[in-house]
C-alpha cells in the first residue's frame, strides 16, 4: 500500500504520496500541491529532491558513496577513471571488449579543430582557465551542435564521448595559453591521466615523460570527482539542459556553476588560504578567525553540504595524498606543515567536532595536487576534467526519459501593486 502524508492548509486537507528509494530516504511527492495552488518553500533546496536518478548514491550519515552501486572505496582502489566514465554513462561495468571499444572512441576524439585552437587566442595571458575552459566547451557547439539531434540516444551518447574526449584537450590548451607556450597535440599512446599531463607539462615536439605516481594520483583525483549526484553544478547542468539547449551550453553553464569556492573552486580556495596563512606559526590565529561569528572567513576544505560525519572520498584521497607527500619527499614543505596542523586543531576543536565539520576531498585533493606541483590555477579545471562523465550522465539520463523545464516558484515579499509616479513628482 503507497503510504501518504496528509498537510491541512486552511482546512483543506490534501493527501501526498510518498515515493520509496530503492536506497536511502523517501521523499513526499509534492507534485499535487500545485492543482490546490500551493507552492512548497525550500531554498537552496536543502530538503528538497530534484529529480530521481539512478546514477549515485550518497549516505552523508553514514559516509557512503556509490556510483551506479559500487563503493567508491572499490572503485578507487581497483578500477580506473575511463572505466568509471564507462559505467556512469552505461549502468554496468564494461567487458574487456567494451572497455577497449570505449577506451579507442575516446582516444580518436581526442584533437580539437586547428581553427577552434584560435578561440584561446581571444583570451588575455592572465585569464583564469576556468573561463577559457567553459568558453571553448560552449563554443564546441559551433562545430557539433547542427549535428546533435538531442532526442537520439546515440547522438547524446556520441556527445558524451566527444566531451570526456576533448576536455583534457581543452584544457591543457588554456592552461598552456596561460604560460604563452605552444601546445602540445594529444598522444593515443597514454593513458587518459598521462596524456592530459604531458599536454599540460610536456613540451610540443617532445617525447612526453610523465611520472607514473603523478599519473595515478591524477587518475584516482579523477575518478573521485566524477560524480556526486545532485550537487550545484549537476543541477546546473539539468536546468540548463531542461530548456533543450544545446549540450555543450548544459556543460559549460555546469562549468561555471563548478568554478565557485563554495563548490569546485574549494580546492584552490584551500590553497590561497595556506599561502596567506604561511606560517605553522598562526594556524591556530586562523581558526579562531574561522570561529569567529563576526568574521566572514571559513576554513577552505572544511564540510560538507552532504556529508555529516565524514567523505569517503576525502578518507581515500588522504590515503593518496600522504604517499604523494613521501614520495615526493615534499613532507617538510612550509604549506603542507601549514595544512597539516590546520588538519589536526581542527580534527579536535569543539567547534568543528560539534558542526561535524571534517576536512573535505578538496582539502586532500588541493595539498596532493600542490605536492605533485601542480600549479594552483588549474585545480579547479581538474575537478572539471573529473566531473564531465557524471555531468553528461545526468543530462542524458534526464532527456532519456519524460522531463520538464526546470522552473521554481518564490515566496514574494516585495510590494505590492502600486501606480508608477513620473520622475518630476518624485
Ligand atoms: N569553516 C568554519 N565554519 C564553518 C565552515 C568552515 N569551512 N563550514 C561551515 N561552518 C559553520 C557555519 O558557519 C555554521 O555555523 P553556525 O551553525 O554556528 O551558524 C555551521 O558550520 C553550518 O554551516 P552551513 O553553512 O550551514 O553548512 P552548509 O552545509 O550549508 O555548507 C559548505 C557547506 C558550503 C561546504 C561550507 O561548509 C563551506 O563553505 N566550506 C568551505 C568551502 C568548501 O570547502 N567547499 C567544498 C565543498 S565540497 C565540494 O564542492 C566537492
Amino acid at each position: 500500500m503507497t503510504e501518504k502524508v496528509s498537510i491541512t492548509i486552511d482546512g483543506k486537507t490534501t493527501e501526498l504520496p510518498v515515493l520509496k528509494a530503492s536506497e536511502g530516504r523517501s521523499v513526499v511527492d509534492v507534485r499535487g500541491l500545485i492543482a490546490e495552488g500551493i507552492f512548497t518553500f525550500d531554498p537552496g533546496f536543502l530538503s528538497t529532491a530534484s529529480c530521481d536518478s539512478k546514477v549515485t548514491y550518497i549516505d552523508g550519515d553514514a559516509g557512503i558513496l556509490l556510483y551506479r552501486g559500487y563503493p567508491i572505496e572499490q572503485l578507487a582502489n581497483q578500477s580506473n577513471h575511463l572505466e568509471v566514465c564507462y559505467l556512469l554513462l552505461n549502468d554496468e561495468l564494461p567487458s574487456q571488449s567494451q572497455y577497449d571499444s570505449f577506451e579507442s572512441s575516446i582516444k580518436s576524439q581526442q584533437t580539437v579543430d586547428p581553427n577552434f585552437q584560435n578561440i584561446f587566442n581571444g583570451f588575455t595571458q592572465g585569464a583564469h582557465p576556468m573561463s577559457m575552459v567553459s568558453a571553448a566547451v560552449a563554443g564546441l557547439a559551433s562545430l557539433f551542435h547542427e549535428e546533435t539531434d538531442i532526442t537520439n540516444a546515440d547522438d547524446r551518447m556520441q556527445t558524451a564521448h566527444r566531451l570526456i574526449a576533448k576536455i583534457p584537450t581543452l584544457a591543457a590548451m588554456a592552461y598552456k595559453h596561460g604560460r604563452g607556450e605552444a601546445f602540445v597535440e594529444p598522444n593515443d599512446d597514454l593513458t587518459y591521466a598521462e596524456n592530459f599531463l604531458n599536454m599540460c607539462f610536456g613540451t610540443a615536439g617532445e617525447d612526453p615523460n610523465v611520472s607514473p605516481t603523478i599519473a595515478k594520483a591524477m587518475d584516482r583525483i579523477f575518478l573521485l570527482h566524477a560524480d556526486h549526484e545532485q550537487n550545484a553544478s549537476t543541477s546546473t547542468v539539468r536546468m540548463a539542459g531542461s530548456t533543450d539547449c544545446n549540450p555543450y551550453a548544459a556543460i559549460s553553464a555546469g562549468i561555471c556553476a563548478l568554478w565557485g569556492p563554495a563548490h569546485g573552486g574549494a580546492n584552490e580556495a584551500v590553497l590561497l588560504m595556506l599561502n596567506e596563512i604561511g606560517d605553522e606559526s598562526r594556524v591556530e590565529e586562523y581558526v579562531n578567525k574561522a570561529k569567529d561569528k563576526n568574521d566572514s572567513f571559513k576554513l577552505m576544505g572544511f564540510g560538507h553540504r552532504v556529508y555529516k560525519n565524514f567523505d569517503p572520498r576525502a578518507t581515500v584521497m588522504q590515503e593518496s595524498c600522504h604517499a604523494v607527500l613521501v614520495e615526493q619527499g615534499v613532507e617538510d614543505d612550509a604549506l603542507l606543515k601549514v595544512a597539516q596542523r590546520l588538519e589536526k586543531i581542527a580534527r579536535e576543536d569543539d567547534y568543528f567536532i560539534e558542526r561535524k565539520l571534517y576536512p573535505n576531498i578538496d582539502f586532500y585533493s588541493g595539498i596532493t595536487l600542490k605536492a605533485v606541483g601542480i600549479p594552483t590555477e588549474l585545480f579547479t579545471v581538474i575537478f572539471t576534467l573529473g566531473r564531465m562523465p557524471g555531468w553528461i550522465t545526468h543530462w542524458n539520463e534526464m532527456l532519456s526519459a519524460p522531463y520538464k523545464i526546470a522552473r521554481p516558484r518564490q515566496l514574494y515579499l516585495g510590494e505590492s501593486s502600486r501606480d508608477y509616479v513620473s520622475i518630476s513628482d518624485r
